[in-house]
């Protein structure tokens, strides 16, 4: 069997950008001619409900029950996928620790703001007891002011890594989910696309590492 890389993303608070950075990922993955398959582990089924709107047929997309993780790994590996990207649901502790073990890489999405900074600690105890691989990275940044570099200090003072390239707050992720596609499908000049490639080409490199 070959080697397939595995990113998770996880956040126990909703709303952070897992699903939309699992796809924009995993779109970018294939784009660079690596087989992805986003596992889709949220009861929510909104990144199956991506795929549903979309006519490409990759990356390839299932919904997996959590207890069937480990099985889904091994198909998507075993069917030639190169990286496998795992969005899980909030409020999920077990399941996310499942999906978090299984993880060469784990990314925590997060929004610059007091709440979501409270938030981090059960979703870094996670990552810490799973002894993966962790970053977060800065979703939705506001285009000015000094919110996403105080978010950045406050989870580095609280020993968590932080990914260099941050995510800005843009409509075109909005507009290209309800199109099935990714940002670099919808607008592969634009700022947010831009972003993605940044994100893509620093996981890229850690998962390489
Ligand atoms: N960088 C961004 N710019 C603008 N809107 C964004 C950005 N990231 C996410 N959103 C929007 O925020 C909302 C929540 O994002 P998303 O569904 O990816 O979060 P989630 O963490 O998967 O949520 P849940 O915990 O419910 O699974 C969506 O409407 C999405 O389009
Ligand atoms: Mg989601």
């Amino acid at each position: 069997m070959r080697d397939m890389y595995t990113i998770t993303l996880i956040a126990q608070k909703g709303g952070t950008g897992k699903t939309t950075l699992a796809i924009n990922l995993s779109v970018a993955a294939e784009l660079a001619g690596w087989r992805t398959a986003i596992l889709d582990l949220d009861p929510q089924a909104s990144a199956t409900g991506w795929s549903d709107h979309r006519e490409p047929d990759h990356p390839a997309v299932a919904a997996v029950p959590a207890a069937r993780l480990g099985d889904a790994l091994e198909a998507a590996c075993s069917h030639g996928a190169d990286l496998a990207v795992i969005d899980t649901a909030p409020h999920s502790q077990a399941s996310a620790l499942a999906a978090v073990r299984a993880a060469d890489l784990a990314l925590v999405p997060l929004r610059p703001g007091v709440l979501d900074l409270r938030a981090l600690g059960t979703t870094a105890d996670i990552c810490a007891l799973a002894k993966a691989r962790t970053a977060v990275a800065l979703n939705a940044t506001p285009a000015r002011g000094p919110l996403a570099d105080q978010a950045a200090e406050a989870i580095e003072e609280a020993g968590l890594a932080v990914a260099p390239c941050r995510i800005g707050a843009r409509v075109a992720f909005q507009h290209s989910i309800t199109r099935g596609l990714g940002v670099l499908e919808h607008e592969p000049d634009g700022k947010a696309a831009a972003e993605v490639r940044a994100l893509w080409g620093w996981a890229r490199a850690r998962l390489e590492s």
